[in-house]
């Protein structure tokens, strides 16, 4: 699987580098060629002997031990495919976002350009430290694949969040990055898009201001990431991939629920008109030059978002649920727009709605939103974890929200 590759493994100091022993040799079992780098502290946990004897190559800890006409960082930069920290530390996972370099590990890191993947482990307050969430969305965004830690009893004896996650987990990451495998493929991913159109009659309807450009930046960014797409969309998109144009909630709803079965996610981008018009005209309404004020009864439409999720929790709750079930069911997302009260109110849609993650984005700004070609949103999951995008373009946004589901 890895015939040929170069990795490169960055230790720092924490108690989980015991592990990545064996990880070295997952990565050997499968023809790579392995080279270690520690921080001084790593050298604490795990002994150079050990890593030099299960990686066969020397191991790099002194930033000026130059033997060779190359300064050292960049030459373990230049020779690796990919650079592996793990564990990594909060220090230097700070280090590396601020473009620290205070020792060969963290200057090699800031010399490379390749894919770099970061496994974090520490102790659980260390990892909700703001400040640290702050430097590991910095690294996200700028393409680092973070690995998150694992929940569990840790060392320093809490029970958190923060354990090294598997190395299972950093072994597969690693194979689909260095085999080019787009961190889509294999998925099918339904999106909906635009302002739905209710008619009233032949010439009229009500609709809303949604261009449809957040949908169709998140189809676009799917697609790339190598997604089955499809676009269920109100606005005209010459595309790629599959386009399914609706017009009203009801035809979208029968849309979406036509792909349910065979959909791994589903996103609820779309404006939904929340009523129409209970009875449609077949032709245009004339005006009557006697009639002042006219009435049209709306009734409400269906929540295509609130029963997609009902569907899928039925059917998780019911009794002897096999994992293949559960894993066949779609991840649901839903979007959120809120002129006030933002994050207040989301949360209590997430909870409503039942869905897995909820974006929610503050329709109030003119600088953002409807039409505008840029974003800025917080992303809620069910668990009660909300993630901030800053403003930045939609398609970045896009990019971000699948870089959360499936990164
Ligand atoms: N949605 C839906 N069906 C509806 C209304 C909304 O599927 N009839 C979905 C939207 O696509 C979006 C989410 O529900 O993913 C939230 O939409 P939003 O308009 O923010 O919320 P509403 O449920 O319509 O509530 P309100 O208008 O009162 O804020």
């Amino acid at each position: 699987m890895l015939n040929g590759k170069n990795i490169l493994i960055g230790i720092t100091g924490g108690i989980a580098a015991y592990k990545i022993c064996e990880l070295i040799r997952m990565f050997k079992r499968n023809n790579a060629n392995v080279r270690v780098v520690c921080t001084p502290n790593a050298l604490n946990f795990v002994t150079k002997l050990t890593l030099q004897n299960l990686s066969q190559n020397e191991v790099g800890v002194e930033e000026f031990n130059i033997e060779q006409f190359k300064p050292e960082h960049i030459s373990y930069a230049d020779e690796a495919d990919i650079m592996i920290i793990a564990p990594a530390t909060a220090n230097t996972i700070g280090k590396i976002a601020n473009g620290i370099c205070d020792n060969l590990l963290t200057s090699i890191a800031c010399a490379f350009t390749k894919p770099m993947i970061i496994a974090p482990a520490m102790n659980c307050g260390m990892w909700d430290n703001q400040f640290v969430q702050e430097n590991l969305e910095k690294l996200s965004s700028a393409g680092y694949y973070v690995l998150e830690p694992d929940e569990g009893f840790l060392a320093c004896g809490y029970n958190g969040k923060g354990r090294l996650c598997e190395l299972q987990k950093i072994f597969d990451k690693t194979v689909n990055i260095l085999n080019g495998e787009k961190f889509l493929s294999g998925k099918k991913i339904v999106i909906t898009a635009g302002g739905t159109i209710e008619e009233i009659d032949s010439v009229r309807y009500i609709s809303n201001y949604s261009s449809g450009k957040m949908g169709i930046a998140l189809a676009d960014e799917a697609y790339k990431a190598g997604a089955e797409v499809i676009l269920i969309s109100t606005v005209n998109a010459e595309k790629p991939y599959g386009v399914i144009k609706v017009k009203s909630a009801e035809d979208m709803k029968f849309a979406v629920e036509n792909e349910y079965d065979t959909a791994d996610c589903i996103i609820m981008a779309a404006a939904v008109a929340d009523y129409r018009a209970k009875n449609i005209a077949n032709h245009k309404m004339k005006k009557a030059d006697n009639v002042e004020n006219i009435t049209v009864e709306l009734v409400k439409n269906p929540d295509i978002l609130q029963s997609l999720c009902k569907r899928k929790n039925s059917v998780l709750c019911g009794s002897a649920v096999s994992d293949t079930v559960k894993e066949k069911a779609p991840v649901i997302v839903g979007f959120c727009a809120e002129s006030e009260n933002l994050i207040e109110n989301a949360k209590v849609k997430i909870a409503k709605k039942g869905c897995d993650y909820l974006i929610a984005n503050d329709i109030s700004r003119k600088d953002i939103g409807f039409s505008s070609d840029y974003n800025e949103v917080s992303i809620l999951r069910k668990d009660g974890a909300i993630k901030h995008l800053d403003r930045m373009s939609k398609n970045d946004i896009a990019k971000s929200i699948l870089k959360e589901i499936y990164g």
